[in-house]
């Protein structure tokens, strides 16, 4: 009787297997995932929810930089959101381009999740000039050198990749931009976030900072469970430095989230609400570029001028 060889499929590799994990979580989760994060989506530049100081904070950063491209002259531009999640962002530069008479030559979107790119392409059918696809950020980015305007890689895209891919996906990012590059990654210093959804979504969670691993359990009896590595700010600029000309960190929502009310607790308004808010903002600029704050910011952003 012949004898069956039985070849074991070879086990993922470590990178393969973040990819993998990242793209079955945000797939599960989908459109709650995009309404977390953008609300109906409608409202694009109206930031009102409980996690929108920082979304105010990127918008306003990159709407000047829109405005530096037209007031130089340029007539035209080229946009790239890598992790895209639901495309809002890519979205809201895009029309805010137009807006300012600037013709978009490319508006590429791409994303680990298949459920994403989905989300993407519906919520932007019929707008032309955009292109959405999967694609992972721990390979090689198909744009030529110094091809791309604006650069975006926002939220927890970073986090989610191992440490052991992260100068190659900044270097890369780099290498494609010849104008501005934003991207932002949660600190280690940040509140509890389950990334996925509002926290409270979690019946419980944990996260390992020895092997950059997040388990959270889910109310609706899901599991999740993704690389997550969460950043200092000198390690964060460490990865940019030496591949761009200019970039400057800020920590964003240093305050906001500690004292946003909890619908679960506190009455919808407290007394002094216009100036408890006011005295925020004023705590967030003075300190938000304070090394001994920045790490435990919620999100830092970083702001990088790419050569052409
Ligand atoms: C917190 S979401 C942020 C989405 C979007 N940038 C935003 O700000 O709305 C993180 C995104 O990173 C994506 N992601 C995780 N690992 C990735 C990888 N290796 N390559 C590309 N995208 C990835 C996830 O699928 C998810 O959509």
């Amino acid at each position: 009787m012949a004898t069956r060889l039985h070849i074991l499929p070879e086990p993922p590799t470590p990178v393969a297997e973040a990819a993998i994990q990242a793209a079955i979580a945000y797939d599960a989760v989908g459109e709650d995932y995009f309404t977390y994060a953008d609300g109906d989506g409608r409202a694009l530049y109206d930031f009102t929810s409980r996690y929108s100081y920082a979304d105010r904070q990127i918008w306003q950063q990159i709407d000047a930089a829109l405005h530096q491209i037209r007031a130089s002259g340029r007539r035209d531009i080229s946009l790239l959101d890598a992790g895209c999640g639901p495309g809002t962002w890519l979205l809201r530069t895009v029309r805010r381009a137009h807006h300012l008479g600037l013709h978009v030559r490319q508006a590429r979107g791409f994303d680990i999740s298949p459920e994403m790119i989905r989300i993407a392409r519906e919520n932007t059918a019929f707008q032309g000039d955009f292109h959405f696809e999967v694609g992972d950020l721990q390979l090689a980015l198909p744009e030529a050198d110094a091809s791309v305007d604006l650069t975006l890689c926002l939220y927890g895209v970073l986090n989610h990749l191992p440490a052991t891919t992260h100068a190659a996906a900044a270097k890369e990012l780099a290498r494609v931009t010849c104008g501005h590059l934003f991207t932002t990654v949660r600190t280690v210093g940040s509140l509890p976030t389950i990334y996925v959804d509002a926290v409270e979504k979690a019946r419980s969670f944990l996260q390992d900072h020895e092997i950059d691993q997040f388990d959270a359990d889910l109310d609706d009896g899901r599991h999740i469970s993704f690389t997550s590595h969460l950043f200092c700010a000198a390690e964060f600029r460490a990865l940019f430095e030496g591949h761009v000309q200019a970039m400057e960190l800020t920590g964003l929502d240093l305050f906001h989230s500690r004292f946003s009310a909890n619908p679960r607790w506190n009455p919808a308004k407290l007394p002094y609400a216009d100036a408890f808010e006011q005295a925020l903002c004023k705590l967030e600029e003075r300190c938000c570029c304070d090394p001994a704050f920045m790490d435990r910011a919620a999100h830092i952003l970083l702001h990088a001028r790419c050569a052409g």
